[in-house]
């Protein structure tokens, strides 16, 4: 391999995770990792078989095309879409197996169609919006969606969910107030004959901080991964960042005080020093807003990402580390340093380690190990 730049992702995390978040959930609930966006970027079949192997049950994916891509992998298990597709997804979504996510009733009448032309059963889970605001049914026109779905030819409800936009936050009444609309929701449909086996509300936040909403089925996602999805949730289960963005410095100079660093010129050399060259930029999605604000660690010692990001390389200040060298080797995210950790990564640039993870461009490749 030539590239310099690579992101290790330890299998043995994310397995782990998943145990850790089965010894809370207990035995007869499902774990339904969301490993949609390529696996939080992490590659979506090697997550998909940690997961697998870590005890999860199904998958989770966003798209026709990363179901099709687990099911050409080989992985037979459940694997449900979270969004809502086009009617023209339908055929193939039966044929490839891969359940639905349906709240509009042009979409399950497509599947119906097509799984009687296939002579199929296709599985469906009612997404209701109890307050996320994005897709689903209202709680109040559920049960007639059920009873129509119901009675379509080759359909079968298998679940129901709702999602949460702010199980991680301090504040839980807003999310208090979706569980009790949700089983509420349930107990009705129960009440007019319409079995729904699966239930499912968590996403990460509703773990860690709501066992009531565990129903019989979970979706976790960015705790997968070994993130807490905010500062504000308990960390009531123990888990571990699986990734570690690394590169290695392909260019070294010694370089007078007074010299600038990169675009703009916004880092003047204020001593004699030495610089590294590394071969990341925005590009790699290494994020451009890490300009003069960026860390990494050269042989243990922590140092400054100095000028702007560009696209395929940045420039460190190495002056203060005995012996570099070109080819060392330079972690810029996880490996076990909290301020390389890529939550506090998210919170320098103003967002969130989802996006982070997800933005890790795929020129990048991704190196798998365990433990
Ligand atoms: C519907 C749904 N369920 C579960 C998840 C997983 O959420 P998290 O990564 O916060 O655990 C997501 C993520 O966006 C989602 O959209």
């Amino acid at each position: 391999m030539s590239n310099l730049t690579y992101a290790e992702v330890d299998l043995s995390a994310i397995r782990n995770n998943v145990k850790a978040i089965r010894k809370r959930v207990g035995e007869p609930v499902k774990i339904m990792p969301a490993v949609k966006a390529n696996g939080y970027g992490h590659g979506a079949i090697q997550v998909s078989r940690a997961c697998l192997d870590g005890g999860a049950d199904a998958l989770c994916v966003s798209s026709l095309e990363e179901g099709v891509e687990l099911r050409d992998a080989g992985v037979d298990v459940p694997i449900l879409t979270l969004g809502c597709l086009p009617v023209n997804a339908a055929q193939a979504m039966v044929d490839y197996g891969i359940t639905s996510t349906v709240c509009e009733i042009d979409y399950a009448n497509a599947l119906s169609d097509a799984a009687v032309r296939l002579g199929k059963t296709t599985l469906v889970h009612i997404k209701i919006d109890t307050g996320m605001g994005r897709i689903g049914i209202r709680p109040n026109d559920t049960l007639d969606f059920a009873r129509t779905l119901a009675a379509l030819p080759n359909v079968l409800i298998e679940g129901m969910f709702t999602h949460f936009p702010c199980s991680d936050e301090s504040d839980r009444s807003f999310t208090l107030g979706q569980i009790e609309a949700f089983r509420d929701t349930a107990i009705r449909l129960k009440r007019a004959g319409i079995e729904v086996p699966l239930l499912h509300t968590s996403n990460s936040g509703g773990i860690l901080a709501f066992p009531e909403a565990d129903f019989n089925a979970v979706r976790p996602g960015i705790m997968i991964y070994g993130y807490y999805p905010s500062d504000e949730v308990a960390r009531s289960i123990p888990i571990r960042e699986a990734m570690t963005l690394k590169t290695h410095i392909t260019f070294l100079k010694n370089a007078e005080r007074g010299t600038s660093i990169s675009y703009g010129r916004t880092h003047v050399l204020k001593r004699k020093s030495r610089v590294a060259t590394l071969p990341i930029g925005y590009g790699d999605g290494y994020p451009r807003l890490l300009s003069n604000k960026g860390e990494a660690v050269v042989r243990g010692t922590r140092v400054p990402l100095i000028g702007r990001v560009c696209m395929d390389q940045c420039m460190i200040d190495v002056t203060d580390v005995p012996g570099v060298g070109v080819g060392d080797e330079v972690t810029l995210y996880g490996g076990g340093y909290d301020f390389l950790s890529v939550s506090h990564i998210a919170e320098k640039v103003g967002t969130i380690s989802y996006e982070v993870l997800c933005n890790i461009g795929q020129r990048v490749p991704r190196v798998y190990f365990n433990g």
